[in-house]
């Protein structure tokens, strides 16, 4: 299939006019080479899709490039014999958005060796509402589940609960079989963190401790705050739980001790999700096709974007009012 000579980009440059970023329309030979050429479908908004977006945060390592740690479309062009015109397939991560040119284009180009086949199960809406952010999450469990975290050790606490990855972790893990604690600073947002699947749901303020070691009330967990609540659910962290962390929306600092390990065993987890290797990817995303499958995917895609309403969507992440996921729609989705 031709590809049009000039199509639409979100591109960000940081140059002698300084750092901006906004809709271009690009040529193929713009882009970061790789053997397939997709047409984009969808892509979605990620924290650090935000920060790049605006210039807040150093992601991007080489400039200019287009925006979107998340791509998913059909190939149009392969020089890869494991991929033909018309396949369905996603990228996360993997350098887009970083090193390559990312997903808010009508075109990606992308290296073979990262593309995952749309795994039964997902249609590609679905795969963008999960994102990185749903990768993330189905990693952090695969690692608890990996060091023999099981629903027995107590409840699973998910911070920054109404956030993307907030929001697919609980309702992941509790379709994994745990118990969910949602914590979060949006009271109001209660009633729809139950809808996802949190058996409780508690304040910021459950995480506040003042001692090394307090009454262990949770299992383990996902962090996605840093700072004071990941210092306070390890504290509260039962023998031999484990928490993962994820993020730093609050703060990238951690202050503890070494009692919650020495004393009761619990694992500090580290979750990258852009530098997973290829065969745990693999099992990420066909979990994330079956038994670890949110079952509230549609009530998470709380906002829908497209590349002209980007800048309002990184806003909006970035003064903390998002809700659940933000789909970006960028060309169509035969079948649909
Ligand atoms: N390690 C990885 O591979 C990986 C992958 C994806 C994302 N991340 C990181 O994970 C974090 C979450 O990403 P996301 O895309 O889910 O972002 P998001 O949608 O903006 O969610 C972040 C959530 O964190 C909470 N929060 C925000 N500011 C806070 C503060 N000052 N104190 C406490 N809680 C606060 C809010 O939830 P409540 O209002 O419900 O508390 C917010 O909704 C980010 O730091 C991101 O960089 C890491």
């Amino acid at each position: 299939m031709t590809v049009p000579a000039r199509f639409r980009a979100f591109r960000i440059h940081d140059d002698d006019a300084g750092y901006r970023a906004g809709l271009e329309e690009i040529a193929l030979d713009d882009l970061a080479p790789g053997e397939l050429v997709i047409r984009t479908a969808y892509s979605s908004v990620n924290y650090k899709d935000a920060l790049a977006g605006t210039g807040q945060g150093k992601i991007l390592r080489r400039f200019p490039l287009v925006g979107g740690i998340d791509v998913a479309g059909h190939v149009v062009q392969s020089r890869d014999p494991a991929f033909r015109e018309g396949d369905a397939v996603l990228v996360t991560g993997c350098g887009l958005s970083e090193t390559r040119d990312g997903g808010y284009a009508e075109y990606a180009r992308l290296e073979a060796k990262w593309a995952v086949p749309l795994p039964a199960g997902l249609d590609l809406r679905e795969s963008m509402i999960l994102g990185t952010a749903g990768f993330t999450a189905a990693l952090a469990l695969l690692r608890m589940t990996e060091n023999r975290q099981t629903p027995a050790l107590g409840p699973l606490a998910v911070t920054g609960a109404t956030g993307g990855v907030g929001s697919l972790a609980v309702d992941i893990f509790d379709r994994a079989g745990y118990t969910v604690h949602a914590i979060s600073g949006k009271p109001e947002q209660a009633d729809y963190l139950r809808a996802i699947g949190a058996a409780e749901v508690l304040g910021r303020e459950a995480l506040d401790v003042r001692r090394a070691l307090e009454s262990a009330r949770f299992g383990g967990g996902l962090d996605n705050v840093g700072g004071p609540m990941l210092t306070g659910l390890l504290a509260q962290t039962a023998p031999y739980g484990n928490v993962a962390s994820a993020g730093l929306a609050a703060s990238p600092t951690l202050e503890t001790t070494v009692m919650p390990f020495i004393i009761r065993g619990v694992s500090l987890l580290g979750v990258a999700s852009a530098g997973t290797a290829r065969d745990i990817r693999d099992e990420v995303w066909r979990r994330l096709a079956s038994d670890w499958k949110p079952r509230h995917l549609d009530r998470i895609a709380q906002h829908e974007a497209t590349l002209d309403t980007l800048p309002d969507a990184f806003a909006r992440l970035l003064a903390g009012g998002g809700l659940g996921r933000t789909l970006v729609r960028i060309g169509p989705e035969p079948g649909r």
